[in-house]
């Protein structure tokens, strides 16, 4: 949620944090800071609002601009604490000789708080962070990694932490509990972040840091130890994404650009995953054998948000195509109400960043309830890949607009390989298997084909900019489609809008319905088609404007309704894919007659890292 970004080296520090916050504005802010530490002495700045107010800040400072040795900063996403100056990040100790950043909460900071006030230090801010800064100054000895591991061990809680210190020039310390932190290795240089985005101009070669793990970065070496002080290993990793696949070119918003890559983010997810001859899936990620495959006798889904309705919309295909009873979990219940997971079951923790708390607390529970796990995730190296050591990644590059969109269509579209595979490791004929990979390569192009009605679609989204209240209604895999077509209008546009089955709405909602309430009816010539048209009925006769998604040519619902999308034919399967794409332009479009703030939604955040 918070962003932290370090850099130690020969390079003028500023430029390179507000780079990198800049990077990571994305994850959800509401103030930002950064502190600068040389020999004996340390600048902090810190604003509320936007990185630029901490740019302009830093302007206004000559003296700090060229800062060379090593800096820390951070975004900030209020838990404890209103966005504020002092309560931005980072916080130093009272003699201003240690400055940290801080993601994550400190459970247990009222006890510590008032330990600390009665040895007599004073507290500035109203966060639990702080309690950190003056347990490291309480704790120095002259060694700062010591310093920072002794104060950790009385925290109970998450943190992605970085420390500073006017004792220590040209060094950041930093450690990782339950909130994810990367080292970025450069040549006479070394960088610290809480997310890749903020490191790839400046390097590909990165060490994931594990929980536990506390790190002394200097220009020259990373000394890796774990919080009882024994030297570590980790790998490095290299990342293969893109710099520019984090740059907007010439799109308005990232969600723009993220929806027009669709056609090429699918054909990421399933390139080298078919084998054509046998109509089957190939996803060696998965980690079984075919044996193992066909002992699988229940698919439990976990996750949060968008990545649940892809979840849903993947419990039709686990048990149309494979016939495996699944149930999708949010993930925040999972690890509280006890699930059942029984000696053959399946649990797939679904996570675009691999990051969200409540999901790498689903992926721990089912661990220890001894799951076979299979974790889909975009992020390379993410918490829940490694956790979960077996799964998919998504290749849709980085995800930069909070609201999601080319990861929701890759999951749904590996979701679809993940049930071939098994569904040709059961009863799935070679033909059937055929077919189904026919119309799976076909997605892109029928996504392109949405995509060039962009201005259809926005045109229909200027008619409806002006309503409060829509609904959404689906049936089948429409439905879960229905869910977040719902999420991405009320994500972005700030408009109520409630994704329900279409049958759900005669039990209780159609009571709202009126002039003032719109229903967006996903009406594809799919199984269903013809109870949704009778759903139409009920509406329009409560006056209620109706905007379908149809398939092209569908004349008796273009004749029903007001406005329509029409979307290429395909199948029950693949339906969902391009009807998304449909929902997510006509969002953008109404977020921007509306004038919101589509990239960085109010109170969002692209990576929910506490429960
Ligand atoms: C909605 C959205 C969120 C995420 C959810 C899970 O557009 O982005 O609902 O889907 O926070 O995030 P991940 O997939 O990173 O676990």
């Amino acid at each position: 949620m918070c962003g932290i970004i370090g850099y130690t080296g020969a390079r003028a520090v500023p430029p390179i944090l507000l780079d990198g916050l800049k990077r990571l504005e994305y994850r959800g802010y509401d103030s930002s800071g950064m502190a600068l530490a040389g020999a004996g002495m340390m600048a902090e700045l810190k604003e509320v609002g936007k990185v630029a107010r901490l740019e302009a800040a830093l302007q206004a400072e000559s003296g700090l601009r060229e800062f060379t040795g090593c800096g820390i900063a951070h975004t900030r996403w209020a838990t404890h604490g209103v966005p504020s100056t002092v309560n931005a990040h980072p916080h130093c100790d009272g003699k201003r000789e240690f400055a940290i950043v801080h993601n994550g909460i400190v459970e247990n900071h009222h006890e510590l708080r008032s330990h600390l006030e009665k040895k007599g230090y004073r507290f500035r801010s109203q966060t639990d962070s702080e309690v950190i800064v003056h347990l490291i100054a309480d704790a120095y000895n002259g060694d700062l990694l010591a310093a920072t591991a002794a104060a950790l061990r009385q925290v109970s809680g998450t943190y992605g932490l970085a420390v500073v210190s006017v004792h220590h020039p040209g060094l950041i310390v930093a450690a990782r509990k339950g909130s994810p932190l990367v080292i970025g290795l450069g040549s006479g240089e070394n960088l610290i972040a809480s997310d890749i985005a903020a490191l790839l101009t400046h390097t590909r070669q990165v060490i994931y840091l594990n929980d536990g793990d506390i790190a002394a970065i200097s220009p020259e070496s990373v000394d890796l130890r774990d919080i009882s002080n024994v030297p570590v290993e980790r790998e490095v990793a290299n990342i293969d994404w893109d710099a520019a696949a984090a740059e907007k070119g010439n799109y308005p918003h990232f969600m723009l650009k993220e929806i027009f890559e669709q056609p090429e983010t699918i054909e990421n997810a399933i390139r080298g995953r078919i084998n054509y001859e046998m109509g089957t899936a190939i996803l060696n990620g998965l980690g079984f054998s075919p044996c193992e495959l066909a002992q699988i006798s229940r698919i439990v889904i976990a996750a949060c948000g968008s990545s649940m309705h892809a979840g849903m919309v993947a419990e039709y295909y686990f048990e149309d195509i494979a016939g495996i009873s699944t149930s999708v979990e949010q993930a925040a219940e999972f690890r509280y109400r006890n699930p059942i997971i029984e000696p053959n079951t399946l649990v797939i923790p679904i996570s675009q960043s691999g990051e969200t708390a409540d999901t790498i607390a689903a992926v721990r529970e089912a661990v220890g309830k001894g799951a076979y796990i299979s974790a889909l995730c975009n992020v390379v190296g993410s918490t829940i890949a490694r956790e979960a050591g077996r799964g998919v990644y998504l290749h849709a590059g980085p995800e930069i607009s909070v609201a999601s969109t080319k990861a929701f269509s890759s999951q749904v579209a590996v979701l679809l390989l993940m049930a071939l595979l098994l569904g040709r490791n059961r009863r799935l004929s070679r033909s059937e298997g055929c077919e189904l990979v026919r119309e799976i390569e076909q997605t892109p192009e029928l996504i392109r084909s949405v995509l060039a009605q962009a201005e259809e679609i926005r045109a229909i989204a200027k008619r409806y900019a002006g309503f409060d209240d829509f609904f959404y209604i689906g049936r089948g895999c429409l439905y879960p489609t229905a869910l977040e077509g719902a999420l991405k209008l009320k994500e972005i546009s700030y408009v109520h809008a409630e994704g329900y089955h279409a049958a759900e709405l005669k039990h209780g909602p159609i009571s709202l319905l009126d002039e003032r309430h719109p229903v967006l009816a996903l009406a594809n010539d799919i199984p269903g088609r013809d109870k949704i048209l009778g759903n139409i009925q009920e509406c329009r006769a409560r006056r209620a404007p109706v905007v379908a998604v149809a398939t092209a040519g569908d004349r008796e619902v273009e004749n029903l309704t007001d406005d329509v999308i029409f979307i290429p034919h395909c199948s029950r399967f693949i339906a969902p894919l391009p009807t998304t794409v449909a929902l997510q332009l006509f969002a953008y479009y109404i977020a921007v007659e509306r004038g919101c703030e589509i990239d960085q939604p109010r109170n969002l955040a692209k990576s929910v890292t506490v429960e």
